[in-house]
């Protein structure tokens, strides 16, 4: 593998859309065990073995493990030495996402576009080769220690990217419907929201689609601020939340306090039949946030007619919402780690082009049950 970095310049003028993305590329984790949590990622969730880059492919202080389902690629990346900046991030975070890997056309162009309107460079132009192609690299910094990288690949017909080799393995866990990125949500400190909403519009040329207050997103206790941030074309879609002040600690403080800073809270997962991905879901041992009998007893008068049986949707807790363009079904995971941080939601749109706003009190009602089972509300 040959890696070189790009000097020269190259121009787009695009004035409708400097960033053009064509949706997410990977969502990288650093953890503490890449074996065991491509094993855990591969079993509970049915994701197949794609790559994988150690020792064995010329990468001398860290191992990558690419897993996928359909469009829905995840790298989990451990390192194998202590003295590094993956150790560091781990030892400060424990297992979280490190990486929003963009798909993008040019990863120049990108990040030169990105830089002159004010983005941190992380990852200068790069030049990846083997005898499958090349992919070009960029990246730039975003909120906490979190970074979103540009990944040029349309040279590249590798099973992943250079220094990568095909990851064959006999243990194949079926699949379980899960499709694609639809949302990654960040969580900021106080009053952080609207720097972050800012650089996704100056820098990245995002636009705020939808806002929540606290009035919206409150129970008796805690409360946040939310707004989401799309790209262009809506394939990338980031929620940005920030902490509000209730009569107890928000939600968002408590993963603030113990993933040591801002980072990525959940991320949205789509299905085509939530309720077959989320019974093999559960017949794996993923677990999700529980929901009161009293939310089912009422769904359908706020909802209207939906096409679902409610009794599965009950059994499983899966929360319904309704928006003026269709429904969705969506239900979020208890955090995947010891601590409470990362965590999945898998979501099932029928038109629907929001986010749950209506299922939010019961939604974080549930989250505060499990808070205070902690000991931090
Ligand atoms: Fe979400």
């Amino acid at each position: 593998m040959e890696t070189t970095t790009i000097q020269s310049s190259t121009t787009n003028n695009s004035k409708t859309d400097f960033l053009p993305l064509q949706g997410t590329d990977y969502v990288e984790l650093y953890v503490g065990n890449a074996k065991q949590a491509a094993h855990f990622y591969k079993t509970a969730f049915g994701f197949q073995s794609l790559a994988y880059a150690g020792p064995e492919t010329g990468m001398r202080d860290k191992v990558s493990y690419v897993i996928r389902q359909n469009k829905l690629t995840f790298v989990l990346t451990t390192p194998l030495h202590g003295n590094n900046p993956i150790a560091d991030h781990i030892h400060k975070h424990g297992d979280g996402v490190k990486v929003l890997a963009l798909k993008v056309e040019d990863a120049t162009s990108s990040f030169e576009e990105t830089i002159k309107r004010g983005a941190q460079a992380y990852l200068d132009p790069t030049v990846l080769k083997d005898n499958d192609g090349e992919v070009v690299l960029s990246g730039i910094h975003t909120y906490g220690d979190t970074v979103h990288i540009f990944v040029e690949r349309k040279n590249y017909k590798g099973a992943f990217m250079p220094g990568f080799r095909e990851w064959k393995s006999s243990y194949n866990p079926t699949e379980t419907g899960l499709l694609y990125v639809d949302h990654c949500v960040g969580n900021v400190g106080w009053n952080q929201m609207n720097p972050w909403v800012k650089f996704y519009e100056e820098v990245m040329g995002f636009r705020n689609i939808l806002s929540f207050d606290d009035k919206d997103i409150s129970t008796e206790y805690s409360a946040l601020m939310s707004k989401v941030m799309s790209n262009g074309n809506g394939y990338v879609k980031f929620p940005i939340n920030e902490p509000a002040e209730g009569k107890k600690k928000s939600q968002v403080e408590e993963y603030l306090d113990f993933y040591n800073g801002e980072g990525v809270q959940h991320v949205a997962i789509a299905t085509n039949d939530i309720v077959k991905t989320v019974t093999e879901l559960q017949n794996r041992g993923v677990e999700f946030l529980s929901i009161p009998a009293s939310y089912y007893e009422t769904v359908l008068e706020r909802v209207g007619k939906i096409d679902e049986d409610l009794e599965p949707l009950q059994k499983l807790g899966v929360l319904i919402d309704r928006d003026e363009e269709g429904y969705l079904l969506q239900i979020f995971s208890k955090p995947l780690e010891d601590r409470p941080t990362l965590f999945f939601e898998i979501i099932q749109r029928k038109g629907a082009k929001s986010f749950g706003k209506g299922n939010f009190k019961a939604l974080f009602e549930a989250l505060e049950r499990e808070q205070d089972a902690r000991g931090n509300l």
